[in-house]
């Protein structure tokens, strides 16, 4: 069983700038949830009640966002606002941990933060701003195979050749439903990537990544890179590839978080018809 989850949320978030100045990009709201609450969310279906939120400066609102709020929630009850409180109180049986990140040195040194969290167990790490269709659950899928191999196991989407120079890639070999990694290699140049095959910010990792990890320099960008350590794991165990099924969206720069917020109101029985109409209208009149 996987019972714990680490959420790294200490980066700059500099593609959001000036809104990440002083907020928190996993703060910014896809309808009525922040992006972090569809993260937590995710990992809450396969059973997961144990949260370490790696954070970092501004990142208060994120704690407080999970964290009890008794005022408003008498206030509710009071006004007899049911829906609504159910709403705010829905985290009520998860822990949550916070844990600073000293200095955002990348990825991943902030999941080295998670060691003592964690005591030797497999977890789950979510990226929050790959958002993915809620109604797909691909944690569940990467389970399956973790208790299949008991090994690593990463999430993998096949992305545009253009792109190949924004993720971490790999090379692998297809076996059934997963690939067998043989190498990782994080933003590569076009014309040096292995594969289209990008890793996306799911993943379910062992405690034998601290070791690497602890051993890490700065790699691409000057950062300590997860890809890295992951890569020197390869010579000690097999790393297992999954792609996931569902769709998938980048909230984490400007065009991404549009699309993943327009594809969430086609959705929402609330407003998506009104929504619908709306962009009909809007689009004849582009
Ligand atoms: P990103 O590469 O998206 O970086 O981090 P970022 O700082 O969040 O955003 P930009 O690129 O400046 O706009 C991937 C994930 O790793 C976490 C981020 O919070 C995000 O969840 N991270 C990154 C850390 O926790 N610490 C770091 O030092 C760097």
């Amino acid at each position: 069983m996987i019972k714990k989850a680490v959420l790294p949320v200490a980066g700059l978030g500099t593609r959001f700038l000036p809104a990440t100045k002083a907020s928190p990009k996993e703060m910014l709201p896809i309808l009525d949830k922040p992006i972090i609450q569809y993260a937590v969310e995710e990992a809450q279906r396969v059973g997961i009640e144990d949260f370490l939120f790696i954070t970092g400066k501004h990142k208060r609102a994120i704690e407080d966002h999970f964290d009890k709020a008794y005022e408003l929630e008498e206030r509710l009850k009071s006004a007899g606002k049911l829906q609504l409180l159910e709403k705010i109180n829905c985290f009520e049986n998860l822990n949550f941990a916070y844990i600073r990140q000293k200095q955002p040195k990348g990825l991943g040194d902030a999941i080295l933060y998670a060691k003592p969290f964690v005591n030797n167990e497999p977890f789950v790490v979510i990226l929050s701003d790959d958002v993915i269709d809620p109604e797909y659950s691909v944690l569940s899928d990467m389970i399956e195979i973790y208790n299949r191999t008991h090994s690593t196991v990463i999430a993998l989407e096949e992305v545009p050749w253009s792109d190949v120079s924004r993720y971490g890639i790999v090379a692998g070999k297809k076996v059934e439903d997963y690939y067998l990694i043989e190498d990782l290699i994080e933003k590569p140049e076009q014309s040096q990537s292995p594969s289209n095959l990008a890793i996306i910010g799911r993943y379910i990792l062992t405690p034998q990544i601290f070791k690497y990890l602890g051993k890490l320099e700065p790699g691409k960008g000057g950062e300590i890179q997860l890809t890295d350590a992951l890569k020197m794991l390869l010579n000690e165990t097999q790393i297992y590839g999954y792609i996931i099924k569902g769709k998938r969206y980048d909230a984490g720069e400007k065009l991404g978080y549009l699309k993943t917020i327009f594809e969430f109101a086609l959705k929402d029985s609330e407003i998506a018809s009104d929504f619908k109409a709306f962009l009909k209208e809007r689009i004849t009149n582009l």
